[in-house]
């Protein structure tokens, strides 16, 4: 089984950037985490951020479609990345939105998704080890 887990827009400044919304863990620290559980039940996982949208797609059409579930926190392309919705609708596999903050207690621009229509569930608010709670439900529906 393998998880590929995308990290949209800025979430590679984890640890500086507003530490006060986003913690002091960084992108590095998360993916260590999430590769040391996969490894713990032997799954296959890869990480990817990147700043540009075009790039989160093309990564979803090269290994999105082999992939046995998606965790994916899409940054502020949540809220109006289109062509980012289009690749994720493509997918069979379940995909899980995570957000680190609750953005539903922030700014009104934050309360809408248009990832979430076509995810198959969202963590929102947890902080960081919302990646890890979405890579246990991946584990959990092989079992
Ligand atoms: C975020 C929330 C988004 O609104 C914001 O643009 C981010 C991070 C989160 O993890 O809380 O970049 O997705």
């Amino acid at each position: 089984m393998s998880i590929l887990v995308l990290h949209g827009p800025n979430l590679n400044m984890l640890g500086q950037r507003e530490p006060e919304i986003y913690g002091a863990t960084t992108l590095e620290q998360i993916n260590t985490a999430l590769l040391k559980r996969a490894a713990e039940v032997g799954l296959v996982l890869s990480c990817f951020q990147s700043n540009h949208e075009g790039a989160l797609i093309d990564m979803i059409q090269q290994k999105g479609w082999t992939a046995d579930g998606i965790i994916i926190n899409p940054g502020a392309l949540t809220h109006y990345g289109l062509a980012l919705r289009d690749a994720l609708a493509m997918i069979k596999a379940p995909i899980v939105e995570v957000h680190i903050s609750n953005v539903y207690q922030r700014e009104e621009f934050r309360h809408k998704s248009v990832i979430a229509p076509v995810a198959t569930g969202q963590i929102a608010g947890l902080g960081w080890r919302g990646y890890l709670l979405a890579l246990e439900w991946m584990i959990s529906r092989t079992s």
